[in-house]
């Protein structure tokens, strides 16, 4: 099966704008969170247009995942949800240069899967952890 087939957000004709904005995962990228030296992606469900948060109706989970240059695609995280729990999750990267792109995933009991995906900059990928001449080294090819 193609994951796209269960994707809700590639039938655009099912749902309206307000649905869409009620689903579909916000990606944040966080350099030097709070001066900490840390990067983290941060992942929100419903930041603009809540999304109900019952036992009824829910998002259950949220997971991350990440491209690097070589194509790879890796799972970074998955974080899960109970009724009353906001959708909301800070993933911490060690090496955030060496990411492409990232991909969030979040699941509604009632209306299912919902994807958005990001590509860093390259200007972004310089000062978010390596040296021009350290990225060089490991082949980030900047
Ligand atoms: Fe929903």
């Amino acid at each position: 099966m193609d994951p796209s087939d269960i994707m809700k957000n590639d039938r655009s004709h099912k749902y309206d704008s307000q649905s869409k904005e009620r689903h579909i995962p916000s990606i944040e990228v966080l350099k030097n969170y709070g001066n900490s030296g840390k990067d983290y992606i941060h992942v929100v469900v419903g930041e603009n247009v809540k999304h109900p948060n019952s036992l009824q109706h829910q998002i259950q989970w949220i997971e991350l995942y990440a491209r690097t240059k070589m194509q790879n695609t890796i799972q970074i995280g998955r974080v899960n949800f109970a009724p009353g729990t906001s959708p909301d999750a800070l993933f911490r990267l060690i090496y955030f240069g060496k990411y492409r792109e990232f991909c969030a995933l979040a699941y509604c009991n009632i209306h299912g899967l919902w994807q958005n995906c990001i590509e860093i900059r390259e200007e972004l990928r310089l000062t978010a952890g390596c040296r021009r001449e350290k990225c060089l080294q490991e082949g980030f090819g900047v």
